[in-house]
C-alpha cells in the first residue's frame, strides 16, 4: 500500500508581504535547481491575510499547494472576524489545519467546535488536517492513548469512519511543539500505529490510505528518521518551515 506523503508548513503568526514574496521566490529556485524529488505534496499555510498573495505567486510553482491555518465552523453569516471554508476555496486553498494545539489552548476550542470546522472544510472539498496530541502532563500520566483517541473519537462520533476519507491526521505531541524536543521515531510511530489501527477497526482500506503526519520540532536533521517509520507519512512543520531552504530540505524524499 503506497500512501500519499506530505510536508505541510505552518507559518503560524509570522510573515510580511515582503517575506512572502522572498520565500516563494527562494522556494521556486530551490525546487527548480534541484534534481531531488519532492514528497507527493508540499503545502504551505501562511496567515490568512497573505493567502491571496501566496496563491498568486504559486501560479508559477504548481508543485506547492496552499493551506490555511484555521477555518470557521459556520458556512457564512454574522461571525465577525471568521473565515468560511468556501472563502478559502475561493482564494485557492486546498488544505486547512484544524484543532491545532495552540488554538485548543489559546482560543479554548472545544472538540465540538473542532469537529464543526473539520466538517465545514470537508463540505467545501478542502482537505482538513486534524491535529491531535497530548501535553507533557498527560504523557507523564500515561494518558497519551486516551487523549489522542478521544480527539479522534470527537470526529468519528459525528459521521463515522468515512469522516476520514480525504482527510489527514497530524499527530503533534504538545510538548514537542516549538520546544526543540521531538518524539523519537519509535514513540511517534507507536501513536501513529494506534491511530491507524483504531480506524482500521472500522475500515481497513481507509485506514491504510490515510496520511498521518508527525509534528513537533521537525527539521531537516531529524525528518528522514521520522519519515522512515512505517506509519509516518510526512510532517506538519512550524518553525523550520519559515526558511524556504530548510523547508525545501525537509520536503525532499
Ligand atoms: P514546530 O511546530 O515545528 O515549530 O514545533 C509544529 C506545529 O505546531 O505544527
Amino acid at each position: 500500500m503506497t500512501r500519499k506523503t506530505l510536508v505541510v508548513g505552518n507559518w503560524k503568526m509570522h510573515g510580511s508581504k515582503e517575506q512572502v514574496a522572498a520565500y516563494f521566490s527562494e522556494l521556486q529556485k530551490a525546487i527548480q535547481n534541484s534534481s531531488d524529488k519532492l514528497l507527493n505534496e508540499v503545502v504551505v499555510c501562511p496567515p490568512f491575510i497573505y493567502l491571496a498573495q501566496a496563491a498568486k505567486l504559486l501560479e508559477q510553482l504548481p508543485q506547492v499547494k496552499l493551506g490555511a491555518q484555521d477555518v470557521s465552523g459556520f458556512t457564512q453569516g454574522a461571525y465577525t472576524g471568521q473565515i468560511a471554508a468556501s472563502m478559502l476555496v475561493d482564494i485557492g486553498c486546498q488544505y486547512v489545519i484544524v484543532g491545532h494545539s495552540e488554538r485548543r489552548q489559546y482560543c479554548q476550542e472545544s472538540e465540538e467546535e473542532i469537529a464543526d470546522k473539520f466538517f465545514a472544510a470537508k463540505a467545501t472539498g478542502l482537505t482538513p488536517i486534524l491535529c491531535v496530541g497530548e501535553t507533557q502532563a498527560q504523557r507523564e500520566e500515561k494518558r497519551t492513548e486516551s487523549v489522542v483517541l478521544g480527539q479522534l473519537q470527537a470526529i468519528l462520533t459525528r459521521q463515522g469512519v468515512q469522516s476520514f476519507q480525504d482527510a489527514i491526521i497530524a499527530y503533534e505531541p504538545v510538548w514537542a511543539i516549538g520546544t526543540g524536543l521531538t518524539a523519537s521515531p519509535q514513540e511517534a510511530q507507536a501513536v501513529h500505529l494506534l491511530l491507524r489501527q483504531t480506524l482500521a477497526e472500522y475500515d481497513v482500506g481507509l485506514a491504510q490510505r490515510l496520511p498521518i503526519l508527525y509534528g513537533g520540532s521537525v527539521k531537516s536533521s531529524n525528518a528522514q528518521q521520522l519519515f522512515a517509520m512505517p506509519d509516518i507519512d510526512g510532517a506538519l512543520v512550524g518553525g523550520a518551515s519559515l526558511q524556504a531552504s530548510e523547508f525545501f530540505a525537509i520536503s525532499k524524499v
